[in-house]
């Protein structure tokens, strides 16, 4: 008998009969096999690498896999949970699987049964039938088919589960709703978020739908309906395996105000109340949604991509942020607002929330590369020397390695690169940052923030502002108090990180220590919303140091801060409640929120899993080439009488000199600090190789930062009886320690004057952050300043010894003559007293002091030599009324040898607008060979000749100085733009 031969009303009864038999026994009838194993604990005898752990083999997730050590045997083994009659087991095998295993029982974790006898595995899925029950199933495996370990993709153990589970399966599950009455405080999640307080409510219309999604086809036994007051007169409950053809799990029924039971039976991945009707003029209105399956619920680890809409989606960035907000009760929204605590596997890391699809984050310093003690990593330069460039290309190729280098660790933010000013030479983070000079700045971190985010990483630009000084423990403390004028904060401390922001677009800046004012920097608005955020028009995130988070939520939350590291002191539950008291408003938490999913969104964490892992290998040639390229092409040739280039031809013996030379200070110390990879080459392996078998290279220590017993005698003598003398000398700097002096220590300026004194050829190269004195200047013959180099130091200071490489570097800081000279040379101005660090210099920092005070330097900004000569010449201008001018001038290689220069544009404003005598305007790099001429071209806007009125940028009527030389105090070619009409 076919049921189409049946009578309607005969069809229709026993339908009755059924259902009503249904909702009274919950749970009858057999279900199909059930995957038991997925999202259980799993353990197994060994791993290859913490990339590949046991609980990837049970994820759901074919593209991530558990893989042993290459050794035999080997075993992965899954906890069910409680026993289970098995029926089948899956075994999704990589390339490398078991030549040789078997399926074993047990109910113990200890006595083991073999469900299987030894079988061979193949690449790729095999599926297994067996016979057995017990709690723990594995995979014994006693002979690997590959060299390599046992690799599985997926276990998966299934088995006859008929239970009718009291577990909430919709528990956190992706979860869509045909509408909301208020996406904000009533978001469909909210029925499924295992709170009872919480609640969906739709629109006030009629059909309205709220649906689960279990993530695979389930047995569905039971559903609860906990309505509100607002409930269902008429509803069915329907089930669905594709989300688009539904059958009905019930007839329409009624729904009650309070908790509603309802026994169904179906199978299918998609659940949803379909409401036809409503019991009042509210929309419907649901505490919770909450549906049991037959066999466990389906686990909430990371859903498979594309289960939640705005994965992979083509939408615009903005409409997917917006469909995950509407889903996102506040409690999930500050899940992305703070990291969660833990120090690993970065320094900072961010929880993902698996119902939704969003990922962890992983946070990691810094500047300078991949630093927090990770290996495997190059040891770049550091930052000074990459300004030192004066090469946004050069910036660009050492953002690039750094970009892939945290791209392969699997970090989402570097946190870097430092872009503070560098106000004074003892500042103990002068190392990691780039410049005196706020223009100079800008276009170093366009350069590194395009080269790291280029790469999918993104760039978090620090400190904002104004944070230039450690003072020791009073960093973050109530000493850490700048005193700064406002026209100083917008023409000095800020333009660099707008400029990162605007024309780097970087995804993140992180706010400072110190206080503005008396204003915590983490809680200070007219930065944070006005000028960083506001002025520019930037949509992404602004994050806490470690710690600088403090005050309160709201003080926070109101003043600009987005997200707080490293842990959830007040942006976890303290801005839940003060969203509750109304102290942060619902749209600065979304605000807040946005920020941080869009740049989530645009640097693709959504859309491609994790990448990379903390201990794969990362660094390479390439990588080590750039290190060293940026090493020679940062160092600045300060002196040279015509001792250099060095020419092996005649060349016997070269004394080097110094501690530095066989251990040499390669970076700093702190978050910026990186290690080395075995790659690393110190000068004397550098020197050595270079000079090859006819010349002697000798080494004498004599003093140095790391010498215990300074011997400055015997490196007289050895430089007495060699050709050439080399002295290395370095000064240390580090993170939360302030310099106390610009004076070389540990007798190094002895041991250079003693050298010198012994050997008129003697060369200073210095590896310091900053300026340092240089007493013994007219005693020697040549001085390189090669701050901080990285790991290849060795070959770098010899290409550039022997002429290999022609140097190219400029200052991007004063050296002084002496302390006493320095801008903030009085204690109340560094590093402060009495609870307040004054700026009284104000925009006089840098050059612009030194020309504003008449200060003769010891060596300008800017200033840099080559083995050839450069000579200026036609400086043309044609501008407009209101400033806008293109300004050219044409530079000469006049000496013998191809070289590169760096001409300067500098601008000097009215006597009448209150400026620095000259400011930096435009530069560029440009390589010349000998007698070759280049003409170099410079737009200027009215911004160029602005200044900061109070309230916004001015350009006022006047005649404007335009400066192009190759340093700040050497600028042979000068002309004029007159402004007419001022903006
Ligand atoms: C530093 C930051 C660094 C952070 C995380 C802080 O102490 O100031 O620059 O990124 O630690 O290591």
């Amino acid at each position: 008998m076919t049921l189409a031969r049946w009578p309607a009303w005969l069809f229709a009864a026993l339908a009755a009969v059924i259902i009503a038999a249904l909702l009274t026994v919950p749970g009858v009838g057999h279900a199909a096999p059930a995957l038991l194993s997925q999202g259980r604990a799993a353990t197994a005898s060994s791993t290859e690498s913490a990339a590949f752990p046991a609980s990837s083999a049970v994820d759901g997730d074919a593209g991530t896999r558990w893989s042993s050590a290459a050794a035999d045997p080997q075993w992965l083994e899954v906890d069910l949970g409680a026993p289970h009659t098995l029926t089948q087991v899956v075994l999704n095998w990589e390339a490398a699987y078991a030549k040789a295993f078997q399926l074993q029982v047990s109910s113990d974790n200890s006595t083991w049964t073999n469900l299987t006898p030894v079988t061979a595995g193949v690449a790729g899925s095999q599926t297994l039938t067996v016979t057995g029950s017990g709690r723990y199933v594995r995979m014994y495996g006693t002979q690997r088919a590959t060299q390599w370990g046992y690799s599985l993709w997926e276990f998966q153990v299934y088995g006859d589960d008929t239970s009718c589970n009291t577990a909430d399966s919709a528990l956190n599950q992706p979860v869509l709703a045909s509408s909301t009455q208020d996406a904000g405080a009533f978001p469909a999640t909210a029925a499924v978020d295992g709170n009872a307080g919480t609640r969906w409510s739709s629109a006030a219309s009629d059909p309205q739908w709220i649906r689960v999604d279990l993530g695979s086809v389930r047995q569905v036994c039971g559903v609860e309906l906990n309505w509100e007051a607002a409930y269902a007169s008429s509803f069915q409950l329907q089930i669905s395996t594709d989300g688009n053809t539904w059958s009905n799990l019930t007839q329409p029924a009624a729904g009650v105000a309070g908790n509603q039971v309802l026994a169904v039976s179906g199978s299918g991945r998609y659940v949803r109340m379909y409401g036809a009707q409503r019991a009042t003029q509210w929309g419907y209105s649901l505490w919770e949604f909450v549906i049991h399956t037959v066999g466990a619920p389906p686990t909430t680890t990371t859903p498979p991509p594309g289960n939640c809409p705005w994965v992979k989606s083509t939408a615009p960035i903005a409409d997917r942020v917006n469909q995950l907000m509407a889903a996102m009760t506040n409690a999930q929204k500050v899940v992305v607002l703070h990291g969660n605590g833990a120090t690993g596997p970065y320094i900072g890391n961010t929880d993902p929330i698996p119902a939704l699809c969003v990922p962890a984050m992983g946070l990691q310093d810094g500047p300078a590369g991949v630093g927090d003690s990770l290996d495997g990593v190059t040891e770049l330069p550091d930052p000074t020397a990459v300004a030192a460039t004066w090469d946004v290309n050069a910036a660009k190729n050492y953002g690039t390695v750094m970009g892939q280098e945290f791209a392969g660790k699997g970090a989402n933010v570097v946190l870097g690169p430092t872009i503070n000013i560098v106000r004074d030479p003892r500042w103990g983070r002068d190392f990691e940052t780039y410049s005196e000079d706020p223009y100079h700045a800008g276009q170093t971190a366009v350069g590194a923030v395009q080269g790291i985010q280029g790469q999918g990483v993104m760039a978090q630009i620090k400190h904002a502002a104004a944070y230039n000084v450690e003072g020791g423990a009073s960093r973050g403390t109530p000493s850490d108090n700048v005193i700064i004028d406002d026209r100083t904060l917008h023409e000095i401390y800020l333009p660099a990180f707008q400029t990162a922001l605007t024309q780097g677009q970087a995804a993140s800046v992180m706010c400072a220590y110190n206080q503005i004012n008396g204003t915590p920097a983490c809680q200070d608005s007219a930065v944070m919303n006005t000028a960083l955020k506001q002025a520019t028009g930037w949509d992404g995130f602004v994050g806490s140091d470690w710690g600088s988070a403090t005050g309160g939520a709201p003080q926070l939350a109101n003043g600009g801060l987005d997200m707080e590291m490293p842990g959830g002191a007040f942006f976890g539950q303290a801005l839940l409640d003060a969203v509750n008291q109304g102290t942060v408003s619902q749209s600065t938490v979304d605000d807040m929120t946005r920020r941080v999913l869009t740049q989530m969104f645009k640097f693709g964490l959504f859309d491609h899993g994790a990448t990379g892992a903390t201990g794969a290998v990362v660094t390479s040639a390439a990588h080590t080439q750039v290190a060293q390229d940026v090493a020679a092409q940062g160092s600045v040739l300060l002196k040279n009488n015509g001792v250099l280039p060095l020419s092996t031809s005649g060349l016997k013996s070269i004394a080097l000199l110094g501690g530095d030379a066989i251990d040499p200070q390669n970076i700093g110390g702190g978050s910026a600090k990186v290690n080395p990879s075995p790659a690393a080459v110190n000068p004397i392996n550098g020197i050595t190789k270079r000079a090859g078998t006819g010349v002697s290279v000798q080494w004498v220590a004599g003093a140095g930062e790391h010498v215990q017993t300074p011997d400055i005698p015997s490196a007289v003598a050895l430089a007495q009886k060699s050709d050439i003398a080399i002295v290395f000398a370095s000064y240390g700097e580090s993170e939360t320690d302030d310099l106390a002096s610009i004076d070389l220590q540990f007798s190094q300026n002895d041991l250079i004057s003693a050298v010198a004194a012994a050997n008129p050829r003697t060369i200073v190269v210095l590896n310091t952050g900053s300026a340092v004195t240089m007493p013994w200047l007219g005693s020697v013959a040549g001085v390189i300043e090669g701050w901080y180099p990285g790991q290849e130091n060795g070959d770098a200071i010899a290409s550039l010894l022997f002429g290999d490489v022609n140097p190219s570097g400029k200052l991007p800081v004063t050296f002084p003559r002496s302390l006493a000279d320095v801008p903030a040379s009085t204690v109340q101005q560094f590093p402060g007293a009495n609870d307040r660090i004054e700026y009284s210099e104000g925009m006089n920092v840098g050059y612009r002091w030194y020309d504003s005070h008449n200060i003769t330097p010891l060596f300008p900004f800017g200033f840099g030599l080559s083995y050839t000569t450069f000579g200026f010449s036609n400086l043309t201008i044609s501008a407009q009324a209101n400033g806008s001018a293109t300004v050219k001038a044409t530079v000469t290689n006049t000496g013998s040898r191809a070289g590169a220069e760096v001409p300067q544009l500098y601008i000097g404003q009215p006597a009448a607008n209150g400026e620095p005598p000259h400011q930096l305007k435009g530069y560029q790099k440009i390589t010349l060979s000998p007698g070759q001429s280049q003409t170099v071209t410079f737009t200027l806007t009215p911004r160029d000749l602005a200044h900061w009125n109070g309230a916004a940028w001015t350009t006022n009527a006047g005649a404007y100085g335009v400066f192009v030389g190759d340093s700040s105090r050497s600028l042979p070619l000068t002309g004029t733009i007159t402004v007419t009409t001022a903006s």
